[in-house]
């Protein structure tokens, strides 16, 4: 991204060394197993593009995204490399896809008779979707297989791959992720036989990729820990792979004044000083997806915490600093900074998310640059 197309004081930095080292880790792990590098949604809020090419630099061989209009746009740019939509794509669009070789997810009997009438002859490659216990999208019984399988006989759809999503392989009981893992390896030996031989199973995400890599078949579609972030606080604490968080948040200091007791700071009023303080205001608010539950999370200053005080507003958020700043001072949202750290976890922690859904809200008005 060109940083002088961007005259704003709030960006984020977006290490791609640490992806690559997430990809290389993982690549290890499973013994070489494919890495599936999961790119869906703006690859997490990261950037598609950039993160994909240095996933496929790192060792990924496949592309994974869950919309249709996403593997489209990921093709002008990866003409060669396999593209997998996991989610559900109309029926009507299975042609754009066969000329574009993008592979589709299908679970549907109903689905193959109506994309059968829209393909003329192109092939479609088709993964099948099993539903072994997440209760989503996909096959639910052999029987329901069989079907499927019969509606893509003698056609140019293409059964290529076969695979099932996990519900809980980041929670210390596991006994579900057994069942779940119980349920596919049974379905996959009544079905099997009825599928062509060079068929990619893949059933793992990050949480059972790193924890249980034994149990990984031909590969594994890499997510929220490619990004360097661990699925849950359970296998944050086994660490099964050293992971490097790619991305940081940061701001700086547009404003800095001294406040008197009793001042207000924001709309409503409700924070009023204690104390004389030093008050900084930053531009960033809600309108970047820096939601107004954020107010009291911290940020770090040269290296301190400073609190978040009053409601955050659209574009702006003010904190309270320990001492005066220089205008222009950089402000850490998300991140390091002098060995003190503003976590994803953190700040995932203080709305009562996921990580995951923190670097997905923060909005394409925060430019993306990119370390690499
Ligand atoms: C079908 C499917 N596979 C893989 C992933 C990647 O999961 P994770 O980000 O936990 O690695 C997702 C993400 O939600 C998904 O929906």
């Amino acid at each position: 991204m060109n940083k002088s197309a961007y005259h704003r004081d709030t960006w984020a930095e977006i290490d791609l060394q640490a992806i690559k080292h997430n990809v290389v880790e993982m690549k290890n792990h499973l013994n070489n197993k494919e890495v599936f590098a999961v790119v869906k949604a703006d690859a997490y809020g990261h950037g598609e593009k950039e993160v994909a090419e240095a996933a496929l630099n790192a060792g990924a061989s496949r592309l994974a995204v869950a919309v249709f209009d996403e593997a489209l746009r990921l093709r002008e740019h990866f003409p060669e490399v396999p593209i997998l939509v996991m989610g559900w794509t109309a029926p009507q669009y299975v042609r754009l896809a066969a000329q574009n070789n993008i592979t589709l997810t299908a679970f549907q009997t109903e689905w193959v008779n109506q994309a059968k009438s829209y393909l003329k002859g192109e092939p479609l490659s088709i993964h099948l979707k099993v539903d072994t216990g997440m209760g989503r999208i996909g096959i639910r019984s052999v029987e329901e297989a069989y079907d499927v399988i019969r509606a893509c006989d003698n056609t140019s759809i293409k059964i290529t791959g076969v695979f099932t999503h996990f519900a809980t392989a980041d929670e210390s009981d596991l006994l579900y992720y057994q069942q779940q893992l119980g349920a596919f390896k049974q379905w996959l030996k009544q079905v099997k036989p009825h599928l062509p031989d060079d068929l990619t199973v893949h059933i793992g995400n990050s949480a059972a990729a790193m924890r249980f890599p034994d149990d990984m078949y031909d590969g594994v579609r890499f997510g929220i820990s490619m990004y360097g972030l661990y699925p849950s606080p359970t296998v944050k604490g086994e660490q099964p792979i050293k992971l490097k968080p790619a991305f940081s948040l940061y701001s700086r200091l547009i404003h800095v004044k001294k406040v008197h007791k009793g001042d207000a700071i924001s709309y409503g009023a409700t924070y009023k000083a204690q104390d004389e303080e030093w008050i900084g205001t930053i531009p960033i608010g809600y309108g970047d997806g820096w939601i107004r539950k954020l107010q009291d999370f911290s940020a770090l200053v040269d290296g301190n915490k400073c609190p978040i005080v009053g409601r955050i507003c659209m574009d702006q958020s003010m904190i309270k600093l320990n001492r005066p700043y220089e205008l222009g001072t950089k402000v850490t949202l998300i991140g390091e900074d002098q060995n003190a750290f503003v976590s994803m976890d953190d700040a995932a922690e203080h709305l009562e998310t996921i990580n995951y859904e923190i670097p997905c809200i923060l909005g394409q008005r925060i430019p993306r640059f990119y370390i690499t």
